[in-house]
């Protein structure tokens, strides 16, 4: 009897340290409830299909960071309970409020969770609701069919490269030309040898009078540069066209972005007469010798990989190989001292149609990235909206020709045809038309043309 007893006693004592080893391991979890951690859309009893009618620690489901019960033994402490599990295994509701969630597209989701709206991050926020930013987007739908709906002259389409950027992103990184300083704007204006009354002719392409020497459109990315990208851009026409093609760089704007680092901010933005100066002093390699690395996603400016020195009389040599190790012709290519023309229309013509394409900068407001096809005006469509959505900056690009179009009232709307460097993808093959002679957008405020550096030494005998 008495062994009887202390026999039971020993088994009462096991029991209770298995127990409580097991209660102790079990009460380890997190009280996820107790500590606000709720899974509103919860099924996981249900979606693991386990329901175990008695203590079973293998009986979990991953949840969160831990895991969750889906056996009876969990509900005597409720804390690591699965949601789910009166529910789902006990047939009852649950012994503490849910939290109510957010709903979308059919589907609850829990506190905390997120999506995208174009640019703006949506959250679910206590109360249920979804809590989204309430940044003005670059790409806007109801901009889009404002446009194409108003008899504007040019389309608008929605850019997948632009998709789920803020406007103030887009401005901050898509453009980069910090406008003329007033010494710079007042720079002496070159004039050209114009008769009043000469004839131009009524449309022009750079492209067709010199075959071969003008360059693809550029695409600068996320790097706010454009000040390097046109000034590369037009040097480039410039240097084909001077040597009569017998030299058809496609110059580099990393060189410029990384090397022309003097009162200019790389990807952060830069002066154009700077990157003239360098161009003039320096010089620059080709793009296939330094090819363009920079992008916001690196922020830290990139160090200087191309060197010169001068060889005499003003002209310069690579001290560097390239930065692409698969090329070595690392000829550096100068240009003259640059001049800005008058803001008159018709000599801007008279030097595009003698000497090529030239350099303007351009007001660049929110309606502008939309740009696809027509002639482009800065149009009232974001005037309704806040101020947030009615934004502009400083840019600048190539215009390369020019044409007039025949309205359906009968009216002549003149046009600049102009090499954007956003890419072949975006407008017209990466290029656009601006209404002509009426200064739209600034683009006949800061004209610059330049002549490449071209001597018959610099010409390959053939
Ligand atoms: C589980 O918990 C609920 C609510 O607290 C309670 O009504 C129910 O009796 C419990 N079931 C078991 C098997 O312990
Ligand atoms: C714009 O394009 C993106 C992806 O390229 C797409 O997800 C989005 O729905 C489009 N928006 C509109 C308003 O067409």
């Amino acid at each position: 009897m008495r062994l009887l007893r202390a026999l039971l006693c020993l088994w009462l004592l096991a029991e209770a340290a298995l127990a409580s080893r097991v209660r102790t391991r079990r009460e380890l979890g997190p009280g996820l409830y107790e500590h606000g951690v709720y899974d509103a859309g919860g099924s996981y009893c249900q979606r693991g299909d386990v329901c175990c009618h008695g203590r079973n620690d293998g009986c979990t489901v991953p949840y969160h960071d831990t895991l969750c019960y889906c056996d009876l033994f969990c509900n005597r402490t409720i804390s690591d309970c699965c949601p789910d599990f009166w529910e789902y295994c006990l047939g009852i509701p649950a012994p503490f409020p849910k939290a109510p969630g957010c709903a979308r597209a059919g589907r609850n989701y829990p506190t905390g969770a997120t999506y995208r709206e174009n640019c703006n991050l949506c959250t679910c926020g206590p109360g249920g609701q979804w809590q989204c930013e309430d940044h003005a987007c670059l790409m806007d739908g109801e901009l889009i069919d404002a446009v194409n709906r108003g008899n504007y002259g040019w389309r608008a389409a929605n850019y997948s490269q632009f998709w789920g950027m803020t406007l103030e992103d887009g401005i901050r990184y898509r453009l980069g030309t910090f406008r003329p300083s007033p010494t710079v704007m007042n720079m002496n204006e070159m004039h050209m040898n114009m008769d009043s009354n000469e004839v131009l002719p009524r449309h022009f392409d750079a492209a067709a009078k010199w075959p071969g020497m003008i360059h693809e459109p550029l695409d600068q990315g996320n790097c706010a540069g454009s000040w390097a990208f046109s000034t590369a851009a037009v040097a480039s026409d410039r240097i084909s066209i001077h040597s009569m093609g017998h030299m058809k760089p496609a110059l580099s704007p990393q060189n410029l972005l990384s090397c022309d680092t003097r009162n200019q901010r790389g990807c952060s933005g830069g002066r154009l007469d700077g990157a003239w100066w360098y161009l003039r002093r320096r010089g620059v390699v080709t793009d296939e010798c330094y090819p363009f690395t920079s992008q916001e996603s690196q922020p830290v400016a990139q160090p200087c990989m191309m060197h010169s020195r001068s060889t005499g009389r003003g002209k310069r040599q690579a001290t560097a190989r390239c930065p692409n190790p698969q090329t070595h012709a690392n000829e550096i290519y100068q240009s003259t001292p640059a001049y800005r023309l008058s803001s008159s229309e018709k000599e801007i013509m008279k030097e595009l149609l003698e000497n090529g394409p030239v350099q303007a900068i351009l007001e660049v407001h929110e309606d502008f990235f939309m740009y696809k096809s027509g002639i482009y005006r800065h149009t009232p469509v974001a005037e309704g909206k806040r101020p947030k959505h009615q934004r502009h900056g400083t840019h600048s690009v190539k215009i390369t020709g020019w044409g007039e179009e025949q309205l359906p009232d009968g009216q002549t709307q003149k046009y600049w045809t102009a090499a954007n460097s956003w890419g072949t993808a975006w407008g017209e093959g990466g290029h656009f038309r601006i209404a002509r002679g009426v200064n739209e957008c600034e683009v006949e405020t800061f004209v610059v043309g330049v002549w490449g550096r071209v001597s018959m030494e610099d010409m390959p005998h053939k």
